[in-house]
């Protein structure tokens, strides 16, 4: 029988209530990054569904450094990280996007990605979007182009799809 991908990554989701602030129901998804197979086939589900279709694969600090890197190996891919503002050595890109409180920045060296390249954007939730479209604008600013956003979570009700226009998004498991 087929794996219920979404199945296993519900099956491996812990809730936390009032994470990091009163109100929030965290979701917490260490538990499928110790179970080594459940995160395979996590990871295997993502491979695949890419495979040939892409030439990088970027993770968005921190939570899609753990789920990128395994999926770029996966395809022998280049990984290219995505990371928070002031942490990169060497010539920078930097994109700005706004927070529920202000505003954060990321950065991608700017010799990650050429011009062209075909790029996989990977992280753990999608929540309002801000974050996965600060890392689309960042990469393709570049000139390369955002094949597909690979999320293992949605937040459904924080309309995240929306900040990222007609991107390819595909999750594992969307909560309402
Ligand atoms: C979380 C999550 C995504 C982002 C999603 O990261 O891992 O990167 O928020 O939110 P958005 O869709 O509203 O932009 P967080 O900013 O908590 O950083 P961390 O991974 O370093 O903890």
């Amino acid at each position: 029988m087929p794996v219920d991908i979404g199945q296993v990554l519900r099956e491996h989701t812990r809730e936390i209530p009032d994470f990091p602030k009163p109100g929030i129901a965290f979701k917490d998804l260490t538990p499928l990054f110790a179970d080594a197979p459940a995160f395979q086939q996590v990871v295997d589900d993502i491979a695949e569904r890419f495979r040939g279709r892409v030439d990088a694969v970027a993770g968005v600090e921190a939570r899609g450094f753990i789920i990128g890197p395994p999926v770029a190996l996966a395809l022998g891919l280049p990984f290219v990280a995505v990371r928070k503002a002031g942490k990169l050595p060497g010539e920078t890109l930097s994109q700005e996007y706004d927070l529920e409180y202000g505003s954060a920045t990321i950065e991608i060296s700017t010799d990650a990605v050429d011009a062209g390249d075909r790029v996989l954007v990977i992280d753990d939730v999608l929540a309002t979007g801000g974050t996965a479209a600060a890392a689309c604008a960042l990469l393709e600013r570049t000139g390369a182009k955002v094949t597909g956003i690979q999320m293992l979570m949605e937040l459904a009700f924080l309309h995240g799809r929306d900040a990222l226009g007609e991107r390819d998004v595909h999750v594992l498991v969307s909560v309402d």
